[in-house]
C-alpha cells in the first residue's frame, strides 16, 4: 500500500510517500522556523498563512521524489489534531479535497500517534537488511517528547495483522511539555528558537552539575524502587532557572571567559534536569511492564545526550537512582533513524495512517458517505 502522508499541524508543511506503512519514499519538510525565528517562537496566524502557500508544491514535489503518480496511491492521510487549528485546516482540507478528486481513501491521524509510529519508519538509503527485517517486538514502552505534548505509553500487539497497536497511556505532562520546557529555557537564557537544539549545542563542555536544578518526580515516597508515577511537570524547573538566571551577574560579554563558562553550565546543568527526568520515567516503565523495546520519539529525541543516557542504562543494565535494571533480557532500544523522523513529519502520519486503514479498511474506503462518516 502506497500512502500520502500530510501534516500541517505547526510550523512544518511536510508530506511524505511511505509503503506499506514504514518504507519511506519521500519526506518533505518545508520548516517555517527562519520565518518564527524573527518572533521567538510560532505566531499561528503566520504559521497558517505559511502552510497556504506552500503545502501544493510540497505535494507535488514528495510524489516526484517517491516517484509516484496519483493514481498509484492506495489512500491520503493527515493530521486532524492536536496543533494549531489555522495549521490543521489547510492540511485536512486539501488532504480530503484530493481524496475526492482522486477517489481514494481518507485517513484522519492523530498527531502524537504518528509520533510514536516514527522509530518504526525505515530509511531506505540508510536502512541496513538487518534492521529493515526487524519487526518492533511487544510490549514496547515509548516516550514521546515534543514541543506540545509529553506522553509515555505502553504499545501492546495489535488485535489484527498490521492494525494499531494497542495503547495505554501510562504517563502524561501536567503542565508543560518537555520541548515547551527547552523553548522557555532557550529564552530565559537569551539563546535562540527553537530552543531544544540551542541548549544542547551550548551545553557541550558544560559541566551539568553545578547547578542542581529541581527535577519534579511526582513522588511521596523515598524508596525510588516503588515510585510508580509516569507523569510529568517541568513549569518548577522553569521558575528555577528564571531564578538562577536573575541571582547571577548580569551583561557579561560574550568574550568573557567565564560569561561562557556559565553559559555552557546553565544549559548543562538544564539539560540534565530534563533529560534525568524523561529517561529515568521511560526506564522504570519498561522495566516495570517488562518491555521488549523501549521507544524515544517527538523532536526531544533528537537531544544526543538523553539518547545517551538512555542506550548507556540498557546497555549496562544500571541506573544511578535504582541500581540494577531488571529489564527483558532482549530489549531493544529504538530512537527514530534519521533527525527528520524526529520533528515533526508527514512521513509518520503515513505510517500510522497506514496501521490505522488496517484496523478497518471498509471504514475509510467509504468515507465519501456523508451521514456514515466521522473523522473521531
Ligand atoms: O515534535 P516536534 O517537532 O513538534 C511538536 O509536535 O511539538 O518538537 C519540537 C520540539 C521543540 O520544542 C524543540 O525545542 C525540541 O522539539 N527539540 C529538541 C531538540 N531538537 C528539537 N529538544 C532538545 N534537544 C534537541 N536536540
Ligand atoms: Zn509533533
Amino acid at each position: 500500500m502506497l500512502i500520502l502522508g500530510i501534516e500541517t499541524s505547526c510550523d512544518e508543511t511536510a508530506v511524505a510517500v511511505v509503503e506499506n506503512g514504514r518504507r519511506v519514499l519521500s519526506n518533505v519538510i518545508f520548516s517555517q522556523i527562519p520565518l518564527h525565528q524573527k518572533t521567538g517562537g510560532v505566531v499561528p496566524e503566520v504559521a497558517a498563512r505559511e502552510h497556504t502557500s506552500s503545502i501544493i508544491p510540497v505535494i507535488k514535489r514528495a510524489l516526484t521524489e517517491a516517484g509516484v503518480a496519483p493514481k498509484e496511491l492506495s489512500a491520503i492521510a493527515a493530521t486532524a489534531g492536536p496543533g494549531l487549528i489555522g495549521c490543521l485546516l489547510t492540511g485536512l482540507t486539501t488532504a480530503k479535497t484530493l481524496a475526492l478528486i482522486w477517489r481514494k481513501p481518507f485517513i484522519p491521524v492523530d498527531h502524537i500517534k504518528g509520533h510514536l509510529m516514527s522509530p518504526w519508519l525505515l530509511n531506505p538509503s540508510g536502512t541496513s537488511e538487518k534492521f529493515a527485517s526487524m519487526t518492533p517486538r511487544f510490549p514496547i514502552v515509548s516516550l514521546t517528547a515534543s514541543g506540545g505534548h509529553n506522553e509515555l505509553v505502553l504499545l501492546r500487539a495489535p488485535r489484527r495483522r498490521n492494525g494499531m497497536p494497542r495503547l495505554t497511556i501510562l504517563g502524561q505532562t501536567l503542565d508543560d511539555a518537555a520541548g515547551e520546557a527547552y523553548d522557555k529555557a532557550a529564552r530565559i537564557m537569551g539563546l535562540g528558537y527553537p530552543g531544544g537544539p540551542a541548549i544542547s549545542q551550548a551545553a557541550v563542555g558544560g559541566n551539568p552539575h553545578r547547578y542542581p536544578l529541581p527535577r519534579a518526580w511526582l513522588e511521596k515516597g523515598k524508596n525510588p524502587r516503588k515510585w510508580q508515577n509516569f507523569s510529568f511537570s517541568f513549569s518548577g524547573l522553569k521558575s528555577a532557572l528564571l531564578r538562577l538566571v536573575e541571582s547571577l551577574p548580569r551583561n557579561r560579554p560574550s568574550s568573557d571567559v567565564d560569561g561562557v563558562r556559565l553559559q555552557a553550565d546553565l544549559a548543562a546543568s538544564f539539560q540534565e534536569a530534563v533529560n534525568d527526568v524523561l529517561a529515568t520515567k521511560l526506564l522504570l516503565a519498561a522495566e516495570r511492564y517488562s518491555a521488549r523495546e523501549i521507544h524515544l520519539a517527538g523532536g526531544v529525541s533528537a537531544n544526543t545526550d538523553l539518547r545517551e543516557k538512555i542506550r548507556r542504562a540498557v546497555e549496562t543494565r544500571q541506573h544511578p537512582l535504582f541500581g540494577r535494571l531488571t529489564f527483558h533480557k532482549n530489549i531493544t532500544f529504538r530512537t527514530p533513524q534519521t533527525l527528520s523522523f524526529c520533528t515533526d513529519n508527514a512521513a509518520m502520519i503515513a505510517s500510522a495512517g497506514y496501521f490505522r486503514y488496517q484496523q478497518n479498511p471498509r471504514r475509510y474506503s467509504r468515507w465519501r458517505n456523508f451521514e456514515a462518516y466521522s473523522d473521531r
